[in-house]
């Protein structure tokens, strides 16, 4: 390796890029450099049985090696090249080791152990294991949670909440600047009819003396109902309110105060939601758009792409999408699709956006493929911004079908969250009885929050969000398997080994760690586990780039069982390695720490 080769693989935290590089390099002394070949030429072994990375680049390699020399190439088969390939490395290769042909000529490798102590080593007197460097700072607008006012927040909308927390703090945790936005549903013709309502049922909150006492509307979701009841069953009421949607968007200042009392009731339930759940977002809602629409309708008429439907709605016909953008509808009303676009480009030239992401549910997708469409065809994304829409799918309950209280009522959020928490106290209490719990009776209502909203959002996470899921408690909550409540354990498991060598046998991590105590491997376990520990920088880059946090909590699982087996093969406390096994799970739960952190699950200390 040239110098400058070594110090990229000693700052290069992804361990793919290491051994891509190398191979590239060796396969070019060997066949020249104008061989071109396949964006990644090495991968991760599926079975690590054999190794931990195959080269897959030997193939290709003998094609090109066929077509430039014909039959005079000294090259036989796949075999031969990488056979080539494995000489080239040799014996005492720095970072790999253990080179062997397989199959049809894939070239199998493991990571020198030397190698992956010096990596582990230098994140643990870093302090963190590190994200992948990024080329470039970018502006991210992340579009999530947007629920509607007046309405209560749904099962839906957890799912946009939870999945755009944890996209927004990976966006963030790599260096990226993140607008937390959230798009709520404030504006459109259902306003009519609330205010009127309003008007009708509490007349004193409108009252000119009203101090800004808000209406003491206690369930928003009974309001919006019993609104819409009048509205369908009630010609005067439904003219009314009708005019009031008229005088609202001219600015009538009556009507816009009872707006903003509507808006600033919801919020309030929003918020606690968000309370619970770690969320932190910005509202910028439907109505902040509404007077930028005319400026967005005008450009495409300029432009030549607007049609006049029949009535007069005006529309823009994208490539490939049957239906039409609607700007306009034909009563001069906006609508969604106005808003959107309007969003579109002031996320794109206000806010300057290089990266959009907006996360709903999967019913979305032809409305976001429209705009995003329309954003591309009228030219706003020369400056090559990318737009994604994460569509998820819906939540349902045991029998299968839509997640539905007992009544068939849609489940409001609060009581999900609420029954989680309630559960996981129980699950505490019984542990404290059984004198197995390290928590005393006054604590178990934290602990419950933090792990009953744990296990809430990462039973949503660990899945790929187009996929649709069954709600079940017992499944969410089981201290086994794939769950919040298993990793948070397993945590805690970690970190009282940690106590115990510090009561029991004097040695303190903190100590090690500052005299910079080395971690040596000494067993296939440690191995394994500290090998699955350098793979977080890979799994960050792929989150970085599809978004989807499951490749997290796929990788914080196996990480939780490589750590269990090595504490059960692995004797800790007492051995002659136990100040190097101490580290061990030192830099495991460092590793589940940030990886909680990256999907908004709160810390526990004890159990
Ligand atoms: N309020 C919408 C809903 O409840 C979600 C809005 C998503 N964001 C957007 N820019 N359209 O489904």
């Amino acid at each position: 390796l040239t110098t400058a080769q070594k110090a990229l693989a000693c700052f290069e935290p992804r361990l793919s890029k290491v051994v891509d590089l190398i191979f590239d390099k060796i396969i070019r002394q060997l066949f020249g450099n104008d061989i071109s070949l396949p964006g990644n030429i090495t991968q991760p072994c599926q079975n690590t049985q054999h190794g931990d990375f195959q080269c897959n680049a030997a193939m290709p390699t003998f094609a090109y090696l066929k077509k430039q020399q014909g039959s005079s190439s000294e090259y036989k088969s796949p075999q031969d090249v990488a056979q080539a390939i494995v000489q080239s490395v040799g014996s005492e290769h720095p970072i790999l080791m253990d080179l062997q042909v397989n199959g049809p000529g894939f070239v199998l490798c493991r990571l020198q152990p030397t190698y992956l102590e010096q990596h582990i080593n230098g994140w643990l007197s870093a302090g963190k294991l590190p994200f992948p460097p990024i080329s470039q700072n970018e502006t991210c607008v992340v579009d999530f949670s947007s629920p509607n006012i007046a309405k209560e927040m749904h099962v839906g909308h957890l799912r946009s909440t939870i999945i755009g927390e944890s996209v927004c703090r990976v966006l963030e945790a790599a260096g990226h600047y993140v607008h937390r936005v959230n798009h709520v549903g404030d504006w459109g013709t259902q306003f009519g009819m609330l205010i009127q309502y309003l008007k009708e049922e509490y007349p004193h909150v409108i009252d000119q003396d009203n101090d800004g006492t808000l209406p003491n509307i206690s369930d928003l979701t009974e309001f919006y109902k019993n609104a819409k009841a009048r509205f369908d069953a009630d010609a005067d009421f439904k003219k009314t309110s009708q005019t009031n949607v008229v005088e609202l968007q001219s600015g009538d200042p009556q009507c816009l105060k009872i707006w903003k009392m509507l808006c600033d009731v919801s919020r309030l339930e929003f918020e606690k939601v968000y309370q619970r759940l770690d969320v932190n977002v910005k509202e910028c809602g439907e109505s902040f758009y509404n007077p930028k629409i005319p400026a967005v309708i005008e450009e495409f008429e300029k432009a030549g792409r607007l049609s006049i439907e029949e009535g007069g709605a005006k529309c823009v016909f994208v490539e490939g999408m049957k239906v039409p953008l609607m700007l306009q509808k034909s009563d001069g009303g906006y609508g969604y699709d106005s808003t959107d676009m309007a969003a579109l480009k002031y996320r794109l030239f206000e806010l300057k956006a290089d990266r959009i992401i907006a996360i709903t549910d999967l019913g979305q997708n032809d409305h976001f493929k429209l705009v995003f469409a329309g954003g591309k065809e009228i030219g706003w994304l020369q400056g090559g911004q990318r737009l994604k829409h994460i569509g998820f799918g819906t939540v349902n309950g045991e029998d299968g079908k839509r997640f539905k209280t007992r009544s068939g009522e849609t489940v409001r959020l609060v009581d999900l969250l609420d029954e989680s928490v309630s559960r996981m106290e129980s699950k505490l209490r019984e542990r404290i009885q059984e004198g197995k719990a390290n928590i005393t009776e006054e604590e178990v209502h934290e602990v419950a929050e933090a792990i009953g909203y744990g296990a809430v959002k990462y039973y949503d996470l660990r899945r790929n969000p187009t996929s649709s899921y069954k709600f079940s408690y017992d499944e969410m909550l089981s201290t086994s398997g794939d769950t919040a409540v298993y990793l948070l354990y397993a945590r805690v498991r970690l970190e009282s080994i940690a106590a115990k060598a510090k009561a029991e046998f004097n040695v303190d991590v903190e100590d090690l760690l500052r005299h910079q105590h080395p971690i040596k491997i000494t067993h296939p376990s440690e191995r394994n586990l500290v090998l699955h520990l350098q793979k977080y920088a890979d799994v960050m880059e792929q989150t970085l780039d599809d978004l989807y946090p499951y490749h997290i909590c796929d990788y914080v699982y196996k990480l939780a069982n490589a750590a269990s087996e090595f504490v059960t093969k692995c004797r800790v406390l007492g051995d002659p390695e136990m100040s190097n096994r101490l580290l061990l799970c030192h830099a495991t739960t460092l590793a589940m720490h940030q990886c909680f952190d990256l999907l908004g699950i709160r810390h526990i200390k004890r159990i």
